[in-house]
């Protein structure tokens, strides 16, 4: 079939601006690492599939988003698709290693067949959906990655548990889906009930739902802009949650059109911001609450990631390493409240790493990361529980609701 010519020179210029994609890794091209595998930009779509050996899910983050900016005279998000390639499929993951998927290891519960992800396009429109089955819907957010938002969605989940509530865990961080690992249910692949309604996997007693359970690690991992719209609807209101008091939802770190489109379909009833004392800046703390103002989203509070570390045999010492207070500061700036401020403490990375969450082990009961995640869920509980709430706190969240 001919091509006009100016489809052709079309496809050019998008090629050549595709060249400057840069891998943030080491600020070197993803064409001179030679790790672009194939483009075709055609008249009505782009495709864009690069290997993306050793790049991080934040970086795969940017490369995606800078594609986005690069082409956007072309083409809007909807008609992009990026696939990536890997050899190691430990790149899905937040950076850490990954046992196969092993097809026969299904759950017995799985008669109608693994449970599978729609593709197409996420909800338009301002309606707002309540999820069923859970009675309240908790985001936590973050302005940027790293900063402990995962591990803050998992640890409140296992501290609300532990004051006797019944709470499901969402990954919707698509681009570095955690929770498998968290949980060390990476080998779970999620059944289906006969109405086609996706099973949730238990994990210590919290029911969750993550991207990262769909990936098939030699598949590549298909992106694309309504979709994850999509993904996430279908997390929401085609899981068999059941009875949950809450269902906390991870979401992709930042503030941006992508975290806007899951967030404005749903019926949230609160947001969590999560940030470290050094990585917090009002302008973009600010932008973040508004995201949530703009669809309604009241916002709970802040929580301060890594405020100080407790030396093991210095147990009343307390070492501010990134400065003092400077989440506080903000949220009184921004008239939010200071949810909590959780230290800093190996137990709780060692456990994340190994799939052992550290709020599931009742030997840190007292210890002030422990202290720190109960005090964190009582606020978050109070929130929404009048009869829960001492005199002093509901002067201090009426205004949330009012
Ligand atoms: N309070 C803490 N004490 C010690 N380690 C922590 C603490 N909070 C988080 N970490 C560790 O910091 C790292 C980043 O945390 P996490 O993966 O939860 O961040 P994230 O914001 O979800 O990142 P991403 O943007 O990649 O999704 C992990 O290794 C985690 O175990
Ligand atoms: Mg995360």
């Amino acid at each position: 079939m001919e091509r006009k010519m100016s489809e052709i020179a079309n496809a050019d210029k998008v090629k050549s601006l595709l060249g400057l994609i840069i891998n943030p890794n080491n600020g070197k091209t993803l064409k001179e690492e030679g790790r672009i595998v194939e483009i075709v930009a055609d008249q009505n779509e782009l495709l864009f599939k690069y290997n993306r050996n050793g790049i991080t899910p934040e970086q795969k983050r940017t490369i995606e988003n800078s594609i986005g900016v690069a082409v956007s005279d072309y083409y809007s998000p909807e008609k992009i698709t990026v696939l990536t390639v890997s050899d190691n499929s430990s790149d899905v993951f937040a950076g850490k290693k990954f046992t196969n998927i092993d097809d026969k290891k299904l759950p017995a519960n799985d008669k109608a067949g693994p449970a599978q992800i729609k593709t197409g396009h996420g909800p338009t429109g301002a309606t707002k959906k309540r999820v069923a089955g859970a009675k309240k819907v908790i985001a936590v957010s973050s302005n940027k990655g790293g900063v402990g938002k995962s591990t803050v969605a998992v640890n409140l989940a296992f501290a609300l548990k532990n004051l006797g509530k019944k709470v499901g865990l969402l990954d919707a961080d698509i681009y570095g889906p955690s929770m498998p690992m968290l949980l060390n249910k990476r080998e779970a692949k999620p059944g289906a009930t006969p109405e086609k309604k996706i099973l949730p996997i238990d994990a210590y007693g919290i029911p969750f739902i993550s991207f990262g359970l769909f990936i098939n690690e030699k598949d590549p991992v298909i992106w694309r802009g309504p979709m994850l719209g999509g993904v996430l609807n279908q997390f929401l209101f085609d899981v068999a949650w059941e009875n949950l008091d809450y269902l906390i939802i991870d979401l992709p770190p930042g503030t941006g059109d992508m975290q806007l489109s899951m967030v404005q379909a749903t019926d949230i009833d609160g947001a969590i911001v999560v940030s470290t004392p050094q990585d917090i800046a009002v302008l973009d703390t600010r932008k973040g609450l508004n995201m949530f103002t703009q669809v309604k989203i009241p916002v709970l509070g802040m929580v301060e990631n890594m405020s100080y570390f407790v030396p093991d045999d210095a147990p009343t010492k307390k070492y501010y390493i990134f400065g003092e207070g400077g989440v506080k500061k903000a949220a009184e700036e921004l008239n939010v409240n200071l949810l909590a401020e959780i230290p800093l403490e190996i137990a709780l990375r060692e456990g994340s790493d190994n799939g052992y969450p550290y709020m599931n082990e009742k030997k840190y009961e007292g210890r002030p990361v422990w202290n720190a995640y109960m005090n964190l869920a009582k606020n978050v509980n109070q929130c929404f529980n009048e009869e829960d709430s001492n005199k002093e706190s509901k002067g201090f969240f009426k205004r949330l609701f009012s």
